[in-house]
């Protein structure tokens, strides 16, 4: 197999590569060349890649995503029809992904912020102790990152809802269908989205759905920056319909130094960094992958074009 990797965001695609290449040493793997194309490769290992590789790589055959997300993928003007989108599973971002959300639920829950703005005035005052029963927390998405989120914080006792489409079954918390939202919204106060973004879930994040959620709530956005309405998130804060949020993603990202979200004490900005993909374990799944292709064996993570996600 000819494999190349290909990312306009990656600062150092040549440990990409050497990690592929050590897994796979019977293959090719290769940077792919923007500038010296050679319309040989069968697999590409992308983040971002530059649009013009699919006009110069006409053989390959399958795409593999270094996220779990696809979105940005499936926005490519003349994606192949033909060409396999292969998304990551898991591949140690879920566990990230709970240590996030946890970190926020428990700061919020626990009043940890407030007790660094006390220390700040060196005063020693203890708040009120934590009611877990008024934190119920509801996840958006129960697919891979949604159900490790829900599992993490039902195992700290904290009551827990999943929604998503089909109502799979999360073990340790209650489970929603997507005709079920407005049931799911009425019961949680901390709003949890890991959801894919789709055509669906554009803009889901909005005033209508967090005039539903329970007083006091808070917000935590873990998935796509396009989920979210940012003009209705800020009248929310305003108004004291909800008390704070956690982000990760935003629309325009790097997100722009002027932007309001930097300067809100309500809200806490990361860089899109959630759930990283590792190199190793990223490497791991995709050339184990690779290898049950080549054995003709289906693998695990195909992308279903249809339903975006
Ligand atoms: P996944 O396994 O495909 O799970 C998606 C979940 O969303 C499924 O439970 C699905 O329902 C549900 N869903 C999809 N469309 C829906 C709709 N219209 N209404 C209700 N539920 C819907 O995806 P994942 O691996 O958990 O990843 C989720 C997202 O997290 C990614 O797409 C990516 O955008 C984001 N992400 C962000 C970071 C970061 O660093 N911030 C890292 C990794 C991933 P069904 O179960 O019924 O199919
Ligand atoms: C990261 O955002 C991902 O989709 O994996």
């Amino acid at each position: 197999m000819d494999i190349v990797f290909a990312s306009r965001h990656e600062s150092n695609p040549q440990e990409w590569v050497a990690a592929l290449q050590r897994a796979l040493p019977e293959h090719r793997v290769r940077v792919w060349d923007t500038l010296q194309p050679q319309g040989q490769a069968d697999i590409a290992v992308v983040w971002a890649p530059p649009p013009e590789l699919f006009s110069h790589e006409s053989r390959l055959t399958h795409l593999f995503n270094l996220g779990a997300g696809v979105d940005a993928l499936l926005q490519i003007p003349d994606l192949p029809d033909g060409l396999t989108l292969v998304r990551m599973e898991d591949g140690g971002m879920a566990v990230q992904m709970a240590e996030y959300v946890l970190h926020y639920l428990i700061r919020e829950s626990r009043d940890l912020g407030r007790y660094a703005d006390l220390q700040a005035q060196a005063r020693w005052q203890p708040l009120a102790d934590i009611d877990r029963d008024a934190w119920t927390v509801g996840v958006m998405g129960g697919g891979v990152m949604g159900a490790r989120v829900a599992q993490a914080c039902a195992a700290l006792d904290y009551p827990v809802a999943v929604w998503s489409r089909s109502g799979r079954p999360v073990a340790g918390a209650q489970s929603y269908r997507q005709d079920q939202l407005a049931d799911f919204l009425a019961r949680t106060r901390v709003l949890v989205n890991a959801l894919p973004l789709t055509a669906d879930t554009r803009g889901i994040l909005s005033r209508a759905v967090f005039d539903q959620l329970r007083p006091d709530a808070y917000l935590i956005n873990i998935a796509r920056g396009d989920h979210l309405v940012e003009a209705d998130l800020l009248a929310c804060l305003d108004s004291g319909r909800v008390r704070g949020a956690a982000l990760d993603v935003f629309s325009c990202e790097p997100l722009p130094p002027e932007h309001r979200f930097w300067s809100d004490r309500r809200i806490q900005v990361t860089p899109h960094v959630a759930g990283a993909s590792l190199v190793s374990l990223t490497v791991q799944q995709i050339a184990g992958k690779v290898r049950t292709l080549v054995r003709g064996e289906p693998i695990t993570g195909i992308v279903d074009r249809a339903r975006q996600y």
